[in-house]
């Protein structure tokens, strides 16, 4: 066989076995088709539309996916419950003008059944939005598109939600399994019930719901604009990024998570951006009636609505069965025109009355929807929520679901009604406890309960030293009270940051807020400027920089950035004010245009550092533990953030002197400034001494 016959062979068998994908335009007409094996892509080559079969089937089924996407996505389904057995599918416009898809027997699995007038011919198109229409040629109407019949997928621009004229609720549908389109049991859709919210349904149970309209707590991440849409055509939203060249999709699949992904070209995947449920307390109902939930709760999620308690007291506190939820006070007063009134709840997540439902008011002031809901005595709850100009107000008559805390500023704030006794006892209590300052409150309850009545303030005792020269009072801090002491604080921050439960910045770390007890345990004190950081976050950044000069660390004093390293570098300092007895904001007559940190700098590198251990420590200490301390002071107050140790290697260093630490690198704010100096760098208020600034921003 000579080579020219065998390469007609491979050539004639590559033919039969290896249909062409041959890509037409992105217009099809009428008595033109799309074969199996044929495939059509939009003008901007951004979608694709052809016969594929699901990952490990043979099915073929005639679907939409990501042109540009190398891992074929599909975004749209026509026969997703109908497949074919083999590759005789044919999609055409048949006679009538309809799109239908129809195997070689010519029997139709799928089409779009729209009546066209008076025999007008019509083509389909594929857009570059992914969108399959239908068009009648003489008039351009569009008669059909797949973005009114969407499967699991919802892409940028396409409307989920009722469409008023056509009565169509566009809806979104899992697969089965990832090898098989077909209708899955989790579905995301519009409620049409007075306040109307989507519902994520895993078979007919709720899963997860945004809240109601407009859907706030719905909103995605920043970079993502959200059109909600309520008008006479429609009840709907879209979603969108601002750069069109995101290649994104949302889809729901079939274990019932809804995702946002975003197509990482780099790595050649697909990047979930943001989905739900995402928390314990996302999944709707998880702590059952009256009850509210908040995934942050260091010890149980669930908590009962002001005037309600467990419903059964053994199950709710072991946590265990279905039967979780509140029910009210049975000994509590009337709450019928009984001088009853409504506690406020912040920033939650609107409830869901599932079986005696809401009542929408639009616009109605706060005060009309508060008296309104207290002269209807069925009335358990309402709201006022803001849409544009709009103030409207939404009822709730009977069963509170679903109530969840998310400290987000555009959540609405509830108003639960409680008896008068209630009332009196949540007034107090209520006003900003269940804010973001509240969660803050429990933790640092939990750290600094043990307080004893005596404390003294450890920078009174630096600052009588300064001043009186406090030969009482040095004496009663030698070198091993001191070493317990860093010890002490150095486990408090540990604690903050890694321990409880959310990662705490404390942002305002300085000898005066630590207090000691008379056995001299230390505590730490003042968490008005702390913030919490997400589980998965490291660092955050605030346009208003607060706290105090020379605890800051470099990055957060001029670029706004904290970090747990910003508080490392803070306990640099109180460790070495410690060793030392200086503030690292005075001055030294040796070394007037110095910090602190400067002068222990400079002592390290002529090796003399253990000339500024205090001296009134008289007594004798462990000259290498007060070196080690000084070292680790010093690492700590290093110029990069990623030079300086995390709080465990602290801790790890000062407990276990077997380890050769690190020599530390030049450590930032060597230079005294003045305080003008600083102010314009740091473009905020900031008080230069012992003073915290007060000046703490909207959360
Ligand atoms: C499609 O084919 C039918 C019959 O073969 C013919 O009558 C009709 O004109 C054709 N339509 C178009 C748009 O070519
Ligand atoms: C296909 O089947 C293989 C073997 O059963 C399995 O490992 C793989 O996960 C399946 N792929 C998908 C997408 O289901
Ligand atoms: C696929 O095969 C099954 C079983 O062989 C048959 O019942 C079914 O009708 C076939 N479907 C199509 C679309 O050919
Ligand atoms: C296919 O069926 C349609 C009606 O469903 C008919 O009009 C058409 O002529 C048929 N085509 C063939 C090739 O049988
Ligand atoms: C087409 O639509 C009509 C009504 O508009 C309906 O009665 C018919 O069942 C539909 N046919 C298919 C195949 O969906
Ligand atoms: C979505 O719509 C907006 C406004 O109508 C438009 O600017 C944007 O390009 C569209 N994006 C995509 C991906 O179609
Ligand atoms: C098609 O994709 C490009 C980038 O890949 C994007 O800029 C463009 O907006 C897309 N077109 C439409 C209509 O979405
Ligand atoms: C129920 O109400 C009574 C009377 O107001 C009160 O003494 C009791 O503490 C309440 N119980 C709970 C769990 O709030
Ligand atoms: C209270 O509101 C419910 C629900 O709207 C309504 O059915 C009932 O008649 C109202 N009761 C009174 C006294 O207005």
């Amino acid at each position: 066989m000579n080579s020219n016959k065998l390469l007609k062979i491979l050539i004639l068998a590559f033919l039969l076995f290896f249909p062409f994908s041959s890509s037409s335009t992105e217009t099809l007409i009428q008595n033109q088709s799309i074969k199996d094996g044929q495939i059509l892509i939009s003008k901007e080559k951004n979608f694709s539309i052809g016969f594929f079969s699901p990952a490990n089937s043979s099915y073929r089924y005639l679907g939409i996916w990501f042109a540009k996407v190398k891992e074929q996505t599909l975004v749209w389904v026509a026969n997703r419950n109908d497949p074919f057995n083999d590759s005789s599918g044919v999609l055409s416009i048949n006679q009538d003008g309809n799109l239908v898809l129809h195997d070689s027997f010519n029997r139709s699995l799928w089409s779009t059944n729209v009546s066209v007038q008076g025999q007008a011919s019509t083509a389909a198109q594929l857009l570059d939005s992914g969108n399959l229409v239908l068009v009648q040629e003489n008039n351009k109407k569009v008669l059909w598109q797949s973005f009114d019949y969407p499967t699991d997928t919802l892409l940028p621009n396409m409307s989920l939600g009722l469409n008023r004229r056509t009565g169509l609720n566009r809806l979104l549908t899992s697969w089965k399994s990832r090898d098989d389109p077909g209708t899955g049991d989790c579905i995301y859709k519009l409620n049409l019930i007075e306040a109307p919210q989507f519902f994520l349904y895993k078979g007919l149970i709720p899963y997860w719901r945004t809240g109601p309209w407009p859907w706030r707590s719905s909103t995605l991440k920043s970079n993502v604009k959200v059109n909600y849409i309520n008008n006479g055509d429609e009840l709907s939203y879209k979603y969108f990024f601002d750069d069109s060249a995101i290649i994104t999709r949302i889809v729901v699949d079939n274990s019932g998570l809804l995702q946002l992904f975003v197509w990482n070209d780099g790595e050649h995947r697909w990047n979930e951006f943001w989905s739900a449920p995402k928390y314990r307390c996302d999944k709707y109902g998880q702590c059952g009636a009256y009850s509210i939930c908040n995934s942050d709760d260091i010890d149980f999620e669930c908590s009962c609505l002001p005037g309600y308690e467990p419903k059964s007291p053994r199950q709710w506190y072991l946590r265990e069965g279905s039967e979780l939820g509140c029910v009210r006070n049975k000994s509590g007063l009337s709450m019928c025109g009984n001088e009853e009134g409504f506690v406020k709840m912040e920033r939650v997540k609107a409830p869901f009355s599932p079986v005696t439902g809401h009542m929408y008011l639009s616009m109605m002031s706060y005060e009309a929807c508060k008296q309104a809901c207290l002269r209807n005595c069925s009335c358990t709850a309402f709201t006022s929520l803001k849409d544009g100009k709009e103030t409207n107000c939404l009822h709730w008559y009977g069963e509170l679901m679903d109530i969840e805390m998310h400290y987000d500023e555009r959540d609405p704030s509830i108003y639960v009604r409680v008896d008068a006794a209630d009332l009196a006892k949540n007034t107090m209590k209520f006003g900003g406890f269940l804010g973001n300052k509240g969660r803050l409150a429990l933790v640092v309850m939990s750290i600094v309960v043990p307080l004893l009545p005596m404390i003294l303030l450890a920078h009174l005792w630096i600052r009588n030293k300064k001043k009186m020269r406090d030969p009482t009072k040095s004496s009663s801090l030698n070198w091993s009270k001191r070493f317990k002491i860093i010890i002490g604080i150095a486990r408090g921050i540990l604690y903050l940051h890694y321990d409880s439960r959310l990662r705490i910045i404390h942002r305002d770390l300085k000898t005066s807020n630590i207090l000691l007890d008379d056995e001299m345990n230390p505590k730490i004190s003042d968490f008005g400027l702390a913030r919490i950081l997400k589980e998965d976050q490291i660092q955050d950044k605030t346009k208003r920089v607060v706290g105090t000069y020379g605890y800051m660390s470099p990055e957060y004093a001029v670029f706004g950035k904290f970090s747990t390293k910003s508080d490392v570098f803070s306990f640099g300092v109180i460790l070495l004010e410690i060793v030392s007895g200086k503030k690292n904001s005075g001055s030294y007559m040796e070394h007037p245009s110095l910090t602190l940190i400067g002068h222990v700098w400079e002592l390290w590198i002529e090796d003399k550092a253990l000339d500024i251990v205090d001296s009134s420590i008289n007594e004798s200490y462990v000259t290498h533990e007060v070196l080690r301390s000084i070292q680790i002071g010093l690492l700590c107050v290093q110029e990069d953030v990623r030079d300086r140790p995390d709080m465990l290697e602290v801790l790890l260093m000062l407990y276990t002197d077997a380890t050769t630490i690190p020599s530390p690198k030049q450590p930032a704010f060597i230079f005294r400034t003045t305080s003008n100096d600083l102010k314009s760098v740091a473009e905020g208020p900031c008080s230069i001494n012992e003073v915290t600034l007060t000046n703490i921003e909207a959360r």
